[in-house]
């Protein structure tokens, strides 16, 4: 395993690679790796010669400076971990002004409404830092295939408009969430919750499956008000949206239809941590 912090020495050895005929799978992550991030790099493994893991905290897809500043950074250890899992990784840990060439902005994205709806919503400007830095990414690697996780899948959508509308010749691919056995969607947030908070944490995903039950007796309507009220009686985790919509346009809900496949999604605040959550309805 190697790592490069220097985008032209990884395009470089890149170009060589390719060359010699290997194709190139790209798993985007901020760091922090637990088990979630791994599945991501072990399916990238099955299905490429060579991977390439990107460990950046990307300044831009922060709307809120403080959880900029707290976000976890353990490069070393991250590095360590993958270079127990296999000698074919390459890490690209670059810094913001590699990366944004001494411009740390972002480009402005219409991914046609997907942008607008929940994390959008509750993160101005989130989506364009994440497009643009996902972009730069995908040039700088020009990978075959790159792997996104189902728990940021909004993101994997918009990855997907991305791509389409940019004609960037890559497979993306979507990835199931890893869980913790009491439920919690793994996160790398998750280091951050005190002990009180961690415990209740479970409570979302608890949530999240009695909601997917009722969705298949009750109105989309009459769940988003049950779980608004579940919250509200709860003692200490404040849930910020609860939304359940089709997985295409990614619109709220109106009147089901059979021939539409939903999902509800979540974001709670435990203390400070900002946690989100999502599930498969039908
Ligand atoms: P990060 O939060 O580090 O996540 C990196 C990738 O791992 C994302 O595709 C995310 O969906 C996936 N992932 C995180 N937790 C997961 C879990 N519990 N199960 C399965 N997959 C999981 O998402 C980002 O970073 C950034 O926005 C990024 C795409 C790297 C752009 O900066």
């Amino acid at each position: 395993m190697s790592i490069y912090k220097d985008t032209e020495r990884l395009e470089e050895a890149i170009t060589e690679l390719k060359q010699s005929g290997k194709s190139i799978g790209l798993v985007p992550t901020m760091g922090a790796l637990h088990k979630g991030h791994v599945s991501l790099v072990k399916k990238a493994l099955r299905q490429n010669d060579l991977v390439v893991v990107s460990i950046f905290v990307n300044p831009t897809q922060f709307n809120n400076k403080n959880d900029l500043k707290k976000y976890p950074r353990t490069l070393e250890k991250d590095a360590e971990l993958l270079r127990q899992l296999s000698d074919v990784i390459l890490v690209f840990a670059p810094t913001a002004d590699d990366i944004y060439d001494s411009n740390i902005k972002s480009i402005k994205f219409d991914f046609d409404g997907l942008e607008h709806e929940m994390e959008g919503e509750f993160r101005p400007g989130h989506f364009n830092g994440v497009g643009t830095i996902v972009k730069r990414l995908l040039e700088i690697v020009s990978p075959d295939r790159a792997y996104f996780g189902e728990k940021d899948f909004q993101q994997l959508q918009i990855i997907k408009k991305l791509v389409a509308k940019f004609k960037i010749p890559v497979k993306i691919i979507g990835c199931t969430i890893k869980r913790e056995p009491d439920g919690l969607a793994m996160s790398s947030r998750n280091t951050r919750l005190k002990p009180e908070f961690r415990e209740a944490a479970p409570f979302i995903y608890k949530t999240l499956k009695a909601a997917k039950k009722k969705f298949g007796t009750k109105s989309a309507n009459e769940v988003v008000k049950w779980v608004n009220k579940q919250f509200a009686k709860h003692p200490i985790l404040k849930l910020e949206y609860f939304t359940i919509v089709d997985t295409i346009a990614l619109k709220p809900v109106k009147r089901k239809s059979n021939k539409k496949t939903y999902r509800a999604f979540i974001a709670v605040y435990a203390d400070d941590v900002r946690l989100i959550d999502n599930i498969a309805l039908n």
